[in-house]
């Protein structure tokens, strides 16, 4: 088993990666009161039920949700915190949030806040959550008007990642996952993304050795961008490449055209670009991410899916400052720049690749 360690004092917790770790699970959690489990309908009948019966004790209880991002919402959060009441988890009690980010983010957000927080571990069955969502602590939910508007940042107890549940992922959420991987190398290691650009398709058969490889240096890159900041104060904001343009598409499309990590795939695409225009990065380079993105086999063309109502959304970003757009760009190999732009600056380059 390959064990990384996010080390931040008193919440200092490790990630453990496995395959078949599910179905020893149960042993190798700290013991707590009562547990719920929380997960989706998908998620639910292809591992939970079996967790379950593996686990053998009538304090474990599941909490099933609907799939898919309508469910992450302050509605579900109020639901979840009240059938938790109702079952009699205590503060002594613990989450575990079996799924993907969706899943996690949520359950992640009901540990922060039930009986002012309790112990949560974040068990991530989809590619996306495996190398991302379920490390560094950020939980929250969307409200109408905007994504991961209500959040918290509050770290796990443990993850743990059983890379065999991948096999049973649709593609298209692989892909999604592959988005967030491609990142990784784009933000902070060039070697990876070398090896990324030579090992996709062993990636997209589900090859082993390689997938664990590629999620155990995912994580470790991100334990040490939380662990150098772990509340997005300057750092961590790396971790945002890409997902300007993304949320700004999610957003634009009502969230229901794209998965996230299809946005942030056409996202990073859009930004590379960008880089070049702003001569952030040299063409060679350029042509190597856009490449590498082609590869996962995602299908899309800027100058179809994007109009300058995208920069109405980007306008609300999050990481904005006096009214500038806050892009995190390539900036030579694995580095990235964060460049704020006007309005009109940013639709003034983004029209030059979309219609
Ligand atoms: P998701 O949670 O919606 O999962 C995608 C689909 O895959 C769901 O229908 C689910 O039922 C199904 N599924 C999950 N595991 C499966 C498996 N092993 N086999 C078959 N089907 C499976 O989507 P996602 O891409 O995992 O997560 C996206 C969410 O994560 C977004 O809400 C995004 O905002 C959030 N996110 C959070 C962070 C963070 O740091 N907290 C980072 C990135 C993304
Ligand atoms: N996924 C972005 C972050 O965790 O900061």
């Amino acid at each position: 088993m390959e064990t990384l360690h996010i080390e931040l004092d008193k919440r200092s917790y490790a990630i453990y990666i496995d395959r078949n770790l599910l179905a020893r699970l149960p042993g190798l959690l700290d013991p707590a009161e009562s547990w719920a489990v929380i997960t989706d309908e998908e998620v639910y009948g292809l591992y939970g039920k079996s967790l379950l019966e593996n686990w053998r004790s009538d304090k474990v209880h599941a909490i099933v949700l609907p799939g898919g991002e309508e469910a992450k919402n302050l509605q579900t959060v109020g639901k979840v915190a009240g059938q938790m009441l109702d079952l009699g988890l205590t503060r002594r009690s613990g989450i575990l949030a079996l799924g993907g980010g969706v899943i996690g983010d949520v359950a992640g957000f009901c540990a922060s806040v039930y009986m002012r927080g309790i112990r949560y571990v974040q068990v991530p069955t989809t590619l996306l959550a495996q190398v991302d969502s379920s490390v560094g602590g950020k939980t929250g939910v969307n409200l109408a008007q905007g994504k991961n508007i209500v959040g918290s940042f509050y770290q796990p107890q443990g993850v743990f990642i059983d890379t065999q549940t991948l096999r049973t992922l649709p593609r298209r959420h692989l892909i999604s996952g592959l988005a967030e991987v491609i990142k990784y190398g784009v933000i902070y290691d060039y070697e990876f993304l070398t090896y990324l650009d030579s090992r996709l398709t062993d990636i997209l058969n589900l090859k082993d050795d390689v997938l664990k490889e590629v999620i155990r240096r995912c994580c470790e890159i991100k334990a040490e961008v939380v662990v150098a900041d772990e509340k997005e104060q300057g750092l961590r904001k790396i971790l945002n490449c890409g997902h300007t343009v993304g949320h700004a598409l999610e957003a634009a499309t009502d969230y229901r055209e794209y998965t996230h990590g299809e946005a942030v795939l056409v996202g990073m695409y859009a930004e590379t670009l960008m880089a070049e225009e702003l001569g952030l990065i040299d063409q060679r380079y350029c042509t190597e991410i856009l490449a590498l993105i082609g590869k996962t086999g995602m299908e899309f063309s800027l100058d179809s899916i994007l109009g300058e109502k995208l920069v109405d959304h980007m306008m609300k970003d999050k990481k904005n400052r006096d009214s500038r757009i806050s892009f995190i760009l390539p900036r030579g190999r694995g580095e990235t720049a964060e460049v704020l732009l006007t309005r009109q600056e940013a639709w003034g380059l983004l029209r030059k690749f979309m219609g």
